[in-house]
């Protein structure tokens, strides 16, 4: 990954219907999206040239922006073509895909109805989440004492930046006592997430994944999901207690950016990157592939 600041490269961004200088793309200090924490995003890779799930991923936008009573003034449509086109015009074919709506500068204050919902898309090369010999053996994660909100609590189901406060404190603490990620509870005590993947665990060969009913429901877990079945392994979407997940044969978090990865240790308690695991990372990366051979624009 280049170290080059977000702020400081060459190539372009779509900037509320056109593409300009990436440098830019700028939005003003007096924005409401900053202050307030109005934004949503969403988080997609590119594979071969295809951008996996793109129209899943545009409509979750589009859902995460009505949860904040957001209304994007652009169609599905015109934002699935815009992903594909930044990552044409920036020359991406493998990358990532960041695009964001935010409302803006027109009010100021805690009520702010008449802001317009602004829309940008930019794109970057992006190899892999974690590095690759640290996949290979399953990464670290420390528990942490934030919890997944209740859905009465915060809008849990929406993609949006505010909710991204307590992941990224959550993160930092466990990166400082050398972990890669954190594994999050719930508002209840139940295994929600880590700061950007669902969770799987495996025992006796089968699958369980937690409820999402106060998290994302990622669109790599359902796919997970579907795959898993497809492939004959019993997969049930069920409570599980930390007790219960530390019982666990093998452990892994899915997401757009992590993909599958599997967990090497949780606190204190390791695990071995088993079969059920290694099955489904090299299935889910056919599947990427297989899918980047389709047709997705003229
Ligand atoms: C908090 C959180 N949970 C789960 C996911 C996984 O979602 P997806 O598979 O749609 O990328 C993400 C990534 O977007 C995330 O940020």
């Amino acid at each position: 990954m280049s170290l080059l600041p977000y702020d400081d490269r060459d190539g372009v961004i779509w900037f509320d219907g056109a593409f300009i200088p990436w440098r830019d793309a700028k939005v003003h200090v007096i924005c409401h999206g900053l202050h307030y924490g109005s934004a949503v995003f969403e988080g997609e890779r590119m594979y071969a040239g295809k951008i996996f799930k793109l129209e899943e991923h545009t409509e979750r936008l589009f859902k995460s922006a009505e949860y904040l009573g957001m209304k994007i003034e652009f169609s599905q449509d015109e934002i699935n073509q815009a992903c594909h086109d930044a990552c044409v015009k920036n020359g991406i074919v493998n990358g990532y895909v960041r695009p964001i709506a935010w409302r803006g500068s027109e009010e100021m204050g805690i009520s702010a109805k008449r802001t317009k919902t602004h829309v940008a898309i930019a794109t970057w090369e992006w190899p892999s989440y974690f590095p690759a010999e640290i996949r290979e053996k399953g990464i670290a994660l420390k528990t942490t004492k934030w919890k997944k909100p209740a859905p009465e609590t915060a809008p849990v189901f929406a993609k949006a930046s505010g909710l991204y406060m307590i992941n990224t404190l959550a993160k930092h603490e466990a990166e400082d006592e050398g972990f890669q990620d954190v594994l999050m509870h719930d508002y209840r005590g139940y295994i929600a997430e880590s700061s950007g993947a669902n969770i799987f665990a495996v025992k006796d060969g089968k699958i369980h994944t937690p409820i999402a009913d106060c998290f994302l429901n990622g669109i790599t877990r359902a796919t997970i999901v579907d795959l898993a079945r497809s492939l004959g392994y019993t997969l049930e979407e069920v409570r599980i207690t930390p007790e219960e997940l530390l019982k666990s044969d093998e452990i892994f978090i899915t997401g757009t950016a992590v993909e599958v990865t599997p967990i090497g240790r949780i606190d204190q308690t390791t695990f071995s990157v088993g079969p059920v695991t290694k099955d489904l990372m090299s299935k889910y990366s056919d599947l990427t592939l297989a899918h980047s051979r389709e047709k997705q624009f003229a």
